[in-house]
């Protein structure tokens, strides 16, 4: 009988697969494994898959209906369509990301490949997509055989502080190596490697990868990343080198402001591991130890704040290759343990991400010669010389020039941001610092015979990969500045953790910085695994009571971060949820989350009145508008309150969601009891006041009407500009937006007097200033003790930017459902966007066409979308030449806020409006 059954079942398949059309344009793209492509040292024992679907034919309404993934131990196995690993059957299901891996536990350090085919609702499949790939970490802790090894004495061979130039003491980087024989022809070779410092590997003479500042900024005391580099094809029979540069880097470097260094030790230490596979299937591993030796080389000094230099006449040729003599260098130290949990880095690794040629060479004085990349950035200048032996090239940086030309460093405060090169004396050298960064858009260069030549100083950006998620463009080259010195701002100052600014002598993880601009970072570039790792450093900054810190990691700034900065704990993971559907993440960190609301409610008063006492930064960098701190600790409580309900209601915890529903009812009636006038007007009567109360939504009722009458007055009192500092100004447009009054936010973005965006782009910021008068023609620049050229906090513009001009927003968690409600206003006559979701591209573009306009929306497929075609009630609405009630994948929903609301399935759609 079962037999019968079996056969019955297979005749059946077959029937179903004949029936079953392969079409061609029906693919699964864009596969990626933990939100990366591609990755290698993945730690999760249950990895989670996504990808695209695409379909060329252009065909509505696809949805897909089920899925098949293998995951295999080689590729020729996916060939055969085996996954020997796991073979989740066809599963009847739309999810196209977050799918988690569902096999037996996956082994250390193995290579794996997996493929996805999808079935859409109508009888259509998917071929097999193409293979990709990911590597597991070392999983097992105890898989680690090597020891932590350093060389101590280097610190002997720094000049003493007190007779350093400039007083500071700096240790140069240790040069670390050893030989090793590879007994056979290698099929894989695998190196797994850490620091308590930052590291470069060599090998057999090449870098290791192309990565910066390995293993990136952690609480070194808590936790430390290694990484993981398939070195398959730098390894050969025979002999071999395997070398490490070790530089202080966040560990022992200085950091933040003050001039200290030493933060977490000093003695960096370098780990690593390399595991050899042989042809024959035997196995070698390689690992850091006493036999290593180290010594001190042509790299005399290596510092994120103070910068780098370099002593070509010491360079040591073939110290990373085998057969160096290296008898003159010295044994290492060594550490078998350290109590540091020990992770694969979770994030996006930091490289170069753009370069820059000079545009302008200018000599203000004899000898002194300044480049001017035209951008700012965060980087390095890679430069190319002659020069005779003993020749030092001095490089300073800075992001802005004094009236007279040269370069303005006073705002860099303590950080010296000062490269140096000095000659070998043979012909034409080239060099690039490699362990340090610096903020800068001009390079003042000393130390050469002749004017530098533009290209032989490329400026080299460098900052997280993230990869590029959205585009803006349209007709008002002002706009498309902004957007672009955001982009850019962000670029510079997500370097492994999202900070406050990449120039002065701070450069930390200003936890309230990160939570107010979190989401226009969603729309520039893919940022889930980069929020992915600095939320466990968020997570590790927690104080035990539930405060969250100032900055994350938790350095030089206190654990207290006081309301609007201690909020990020809750605000970003919810954030990165909302975006990329993230539940692991949001599951993650949800009990940070409570312990945080918990921790402010619990030092209220009995009334859900503010504590008397409590730190708290206001709102920051405001134009003379001070909000009342009570004002804002209830407000964003509230806030916190009503995100860790939803959070509870994404999880399905059904009592937290009344909880915190509750609670947040409780708050928010406090504030209006304690804030609130009869007129509507809010304690401090500023514009942040109104423009978070009435975001957060504390103000009801008849009230409300009047807060939204007071906001409008509070900017017509400042001619129509903004007074906000950092916590208010991303919710001020956003309010504006949502009441109905995109024309007042539009008369904002387009001001080009202080203070205002467009004041710094009038000035020709190219990136967004701390400051809002970071520089006046009246008064020149602002205080040097803080005013950096590159802050993000005000750039969290670029969110109301995509939402309403560039129309894309979202109604549900990862897009699954869209917002598309482009609001044209201002001078802005057309608009293009676009967002690369985790379901594919969304594309709208608009254009005013006398009173009516056109409206081009992509939708991608697995996903439906609200669309908001602007027109009044007597306009005709048209989709591709026709009317709308015949159209394939549109729903009318009805006349509402100025617009036909549709509801529209995946498709390409052009709307227009007469
Ligand atoms: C940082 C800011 C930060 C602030 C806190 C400043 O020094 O640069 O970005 O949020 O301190 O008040």
């Amino acid at each position: 009988m079962a037999r019968w059954i079996g056969a019955f079942l297979v005749m059946l398949m077959a029937a179903c697969q004949a029936t079953e059309k392969k079409d061609g344009d029906l693919r699964a793209t864009h596969l990626a494994c933990e939100s990366r492509v591609e990755p290698l040292g993945i730690d999760e024992p249950y990895p989670r898959f996504s990808w695209w679907i695409e379909d060329e034919s252009g065909a509505r309404s696809v949805r897909q209906s089920a899925y098949r993934i293998l995951v295999a131990t080689d590729r020729g196995a996916l060939a055969a369509e085996r996954g020997d690993l796991w073979d989740s059957g066809r599963v009847e299901s739309n999810a196209t990301y977050g799918v988690e891996y569902g096999g037996a536990p996956l082994p250390s350090g193995a290579a794996c490949f997996w493929m996805v085919r999808a079935w859409d609702g109508g009888g259509r499949v998917t071929p097999w997509s193409a293979p990709a790939s990911f590597a597991t970490g070392l999983l097992d802790p105890a898989a680690w055989a090597a020891d932590w090894i350093g060389w101590d004495e280097a610190r002997e061979l720094a000049v003493a502080a007190a007779d350093h130039p400039d007083g500071l003491f700096l240790p140069p980087p240790r040069y670390l190596r050893r030989e090793f024989t590879a007994a056979r022809a290698v099929r894989r070779a695998m190196l797994y490697a850490s620091a308590l410092g930052i590291y470069e590997t060599r090998l057999n003479g090449e870098r290791v990868g192309d990565d910066y500042f390995t293993p990136g900024w952690t609480d070194y005391a808590r936790r430390v990343y290694y990484d993981t580099y398939d070195v398959t094809s730098l390894v050969r029979p025979g002999a071999n080198a395997i070398g490490a540069v070790l530089a202080d880097g966040w560990f022992s470097g200085h950091v933040g402001w003050g001039r200290k260094r030493d933060h977490y030790g000093d003695t960096t230490r370098f780990r690593a591991q390399l595991v050899l596979e042989y042809e024959d299937g035997t196995r070698e591993v390689v690992v850091t130890d006493g036999s290593w030796r180290a010594a001190a080389g042509p790299l005399l000094e290596a510092d994120f704040l103070m910068g780098e230099a370099y002593d070509a006449r010491r360079a040591m040729p073939g110290w990373d290759a085998a057969g160096f003599d290296a008898s003159a260098w010295s044994a290492v130290d060594v550490t078998p343990a350290i109590a540091a949990e020990i992770g694969a880095h979770p994030g996006p690794r930091v490289g170069e991400v753009a370069t820059f040629t000079p545009i302008a060479v200018t000599a203000p004085a004899p000898g002194v010669h300044v480049l001017d990349m035209g951008q700012n950035f965060a980087g390095v200048v890679r430069l190319r010389v002659r020069g005779a032996a003993g020749r030092e090239i001095v490089l300073r940086h800075a992001e802005v020039l004094n009236p007279d030309g040269t370069i303005y460093t006073t705002n860099l405060r303590g950080a010296r941001a000062t490269d140096r090169y000095i000659c070998r004396g043979d012909g034409e050298e080239t060099w690039q610092p490699r362990f340090t960064f610096h903020g800068f858009r001009f390079v003042e260069v000393t130390g050469l015979d002749a004017p530098p030549a533009p290209g032989d100083f490329v400026g080299v950006a460098i900052g997280s990969r993230t990869p590029p998620a959205g585009s803006f463009e349209c007709d008002d080259g002002g706009v498309n500045q902004l957007v672009h010195n955001i982009y850019w701002t962000q670029r510079m100052n997500y370097i492994d953790i999202p900070t406050d600014c990449p120039q002065r002598d701070e450069r930390l993880g200003w936890t309230g910085d990160a939570q107010v601009y979190a989401r226009t970072a969603t729309y520039l570039c893919d940022v889930q695994a980069f929020f992915t790792k600095w939320l466990v450093d968020l997570a590790d900054g927690q104080r035990k009571d539930g405060q969250f810190p100032t900055v994350a990691p938790l350095k030089v700034s206190g654990s207290d971060g006081g309301p609007a900065w201690a909020d990020a704990g809750v605000i970003c993971p919810w954030t990165i949820y909302e975006v990329y559907g993230d539940r692991r993440l949001l599951a993650r960190h949800y009990e940070g989350m409570k312990r945080y609301v918990a921790f402010c409610a619990g030092r209220c008063r009995e009334d859900l009145r503010p504590p008397a006492e409590f730190h708290c930064y206001g709102d920051w960098l405001n134009i003379q508008d001070e909000t009342p701190k009570d004002v804002l600790y209830l407000a964003y409580l509230a806030r916190s309150t009503q995100l860790t309900a939803r959070a509870a209601a994404a999880l399905g915890r059904a009592e937290d969601t009344t909880h915190y529903e509750d609670l947040f009812a409780r708050i928010a009636r406090s504030f209006q009891d304690a804030y609130v006038g009869a007129d509507g007007r809010i304690a401090g009567d500023t514009q942040t006041a109104y423009a978070l109360a009435l975001a957060f939504g504390l103000v009801e009722g008849e009230n409300r009407a009047r807060a939204e009458q007071h906001l409008l007055r509070k900017l017509e009192e400042r001619d129509w500009h903004l007074s906000t500092g950092f916590v208010g100004t991303k919710d001020l447009m956003l309010v504006l937006a949502e009441i109905g009054r995109e024309d007042v936010a539009y008369r904002l973005l387009h001001q080009d007097t202080f203070p205002s965006w467009g004041f710094s782009i009038a000035q020709g910021a190219t990136t967004i200033w701390e400051r809002w008068n970071g520089w006046t023609p009246e008064a020149g620049f602002n205080d040097p003790g803080m005013n950096s050229f590159a802050h993000y906090a005000f750039g969290a513009v670029g969110e109301w930017i995509f939402r309403t001009v560039g129309g894309i927003d979202l109604l549900a968690p990862g897009y699954d459902e869209i917002l598309i409600r482009p609001r044209p206003g201002g001078r802005i006559g057309r608009a293009r966007a676009s967002h690369l979701s985790v379901h594919g591209p969304i594309e709208t573009s608009w254009e005013r066409d006398g009173d009516g306009m056109r409206l081009d929306v992509a939708i991608p497929p697995n996903t439906t979308a609200l669309v908001h075609v602007p027109c009044t009630v007597t306009q005709a609405v048209t989709e591709g030449g026709g009317p709308l009630a015949s159209v394939e994948g549109v729903e009318i929903l009805g006349h509402e806020d100025g617009a036909a609301k549709l509801r529209v399935a995946s498709g390409r759609y052009s709307f227009r409006v007469e």
